[in-house]
């Protein structure tokens, strides 16, 4: 009874996290909130006292001091890395758990082995997405399409039962196949679809917790992994809508890296004098950061160039986020909110796309793919039906970044070259900062 009541009071603390997570102001009460829920369900998990329950304390202590070093030592724009790790470690938690349960009690529930299998492909496939995030693994292609390769495994998960009789050989047969099923189902995967497949294999993670979970009888296991799950499945969801991407095709033909051809001429060339120039002479401003902007650590550059725009010309300033700007989802606006920028200036895409055109100036700061017109019109390109900010019906539009390289997706941006583009190139943080001397000056 007892323990009951702590499990539902976790319960509703996990459930209080993610709603106070929804906005920078109450992130924090979140975060809080969840690691209380989570430092109560470890503790009921002792009781009753399991019988080798100091190797148990041993094994959370190690895990514990792992995660702080880790926490600390990770760098804001290593998050997206962070969470695929966290992802895999949560399914590889339900199949150690499916496979204590063979091995131990000598027999398994097909709900346990439904877990372990989906708990086998997050941990697999999520080391695979650390290492693209990372930028250890490069290539994508396979010897056979992406389709065949996942019905074969498909094919061969269900019928292992009819090759083995006993328990304790068929279950670890059928875990290792997934795990090489989780290997080969991201692999080919890559570029914009990135975050669809990080966010998949994040729901992936609470359906096995919720299927261990059931084999327990263990209502909190149930109820967070569908928590994890759902919430999970939902940003696949946003992710692919506002990418227009479609989610079969992902594991049956993903993107391929296709190269377009958009360097024939040069662009207009530009300095922080000449943006400091047209900004001081500008009304209103639209700020549109993007991955540069965090590996550059530009956003207290940045918010510093916004207060001085405001206050001291008396000039509009808006930042308008794309929902996959960054490497993560959310990436920018914890940027922002971390910098000061007040979240009443922060505008989500559909809420200020149709304002460009009244804009005078737009500033791109380390963004490409977000900006990318191609996505509208070329359907060769894998960025083809994702909505993009549509910068270029600005007056003036300038670019932040170091080169004319591509972004994550690969592909060129036509607008390096429109005639209302002007390219300021360096790093992120250096270039702002140069321009805010001239501004303050
Ligand atoms: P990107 O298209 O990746 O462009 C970022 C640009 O920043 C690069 O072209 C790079 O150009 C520039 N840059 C890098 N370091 C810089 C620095 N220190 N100073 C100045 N510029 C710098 O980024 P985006 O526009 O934010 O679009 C996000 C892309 O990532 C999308 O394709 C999205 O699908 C993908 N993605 C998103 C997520 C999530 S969930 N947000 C996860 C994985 C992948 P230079 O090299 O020329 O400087």
């Amino acid at each position: 009874m007892i323990i009951s009541l702590f499990d539902l009071f976790c319960i509703i603390l996990f459930i209080l996290a993610i709603r106070f997570m929804a906005t920078p102001k109450t992130a924090n009460i979140g975060n809080y909130s969840a690691i209380i829920s989570m430092m109560i369900a470890i503790g009921i998990s002792f009781f009753p006292l399991p019988e080798k329950f100091l190797w148990l304390l041993g094994a959370i202590f190690l895990g514990a001091i792992i995660g702080i070093i880790f926490g600390e030592k990770i760098k804001i724009t290593e998050l997206p890395q962070m969470i695929a790790i966290l992802n895999g470690l949560g399914g590889g938690a339900a199949t150690c758990i499916a496979i204590a349960e063979t091995n131990i009690l000598k027999h398994s529930s097909a709900i346990s082995v439904l877990g372990g299998i989906i708990g086998a492909i997050t941990l697999s496939g999520s080391l695979i997405a650390f290492c693209k995030l990372q930028g250890i693994i490069k290539k994508r292609k396979i010897f056979l399409s992406p389709l065949i390769i996942n019905l074969c495994f498909l094919l061969a998960v269900s019928a292992a039962p009819l090759f083995f009789d006993s328990q304790t050989i068929l279950v670890p047969v059928i875990f290792i196949l997934a795990l090489v099923w989780g290997i080969f189902m991201v692999f080919p995967i890559g570029g914009a679809d990135m975050p669809i497949i990080i966010s998949i294999l994040n729901s992936f993670s609470g359906w096995a917790t919720v299927a261990i979970g059931f084999s327990y009888s263990n209502v909190l296991m149930i109820v967070v992994g569908t928590i994890v799950g759902a919430s999970g499945t939902i940003l696949a969801y946003i992710m692919i809508k506002s990418m227009n991407k479609n989610l079969l095709k992902l594991f049956i033909q993903p993107d391929s890296l296709t190269t377009n051809n958009v360097m024939e001429k040069m662009p207009n060339e530009g300095n922080p004098e000449d943006a400091a120039f047209i900004m001081e002479n500008a009304k209103n401003i639209i700020i549109v950061p993007g991955y540069g902007m965090a590996a550059a650590s530009a956003q207290y550059a940045i918010k510093n160039m916004a207060d001085i725009l405001e206050k001291k010309y008396k000039i509009s300033v808006r930042f308008a986020i794309h929902p996959v700007a960054g490497r993560m989802p959310g990436h920018m606006n914890v940027l922002l909110a971390d910098a000061g920028v007040d979240y009443e200036k922060v505008f989500e895409l559909e809420n200020i796309n149709s304002e460009f055109s009244e804009t005078d100036v737009v500033y791109v700061i380390g963004a490409n793919d977000i900006t990318n017109p191609e996505a509208k019109t070329n359907p060769d390109s894998p960025l083809y039906g994702m909505p993009v900010l549509d910068v270029d019906k600005a007056k003036v539009v300038f670019f932040v970044k170091r080169s004319l390289n591509t972004g994550y997706s690969g592909v060129n941006n036509p607008l390096f070259f429109a005639s209302n583009t002007i390219m300021l190139y360096g790093d992120a943080k250096k270039i702002t900062e140069d321009i805010n001397k001239i501004l303050e000056q």
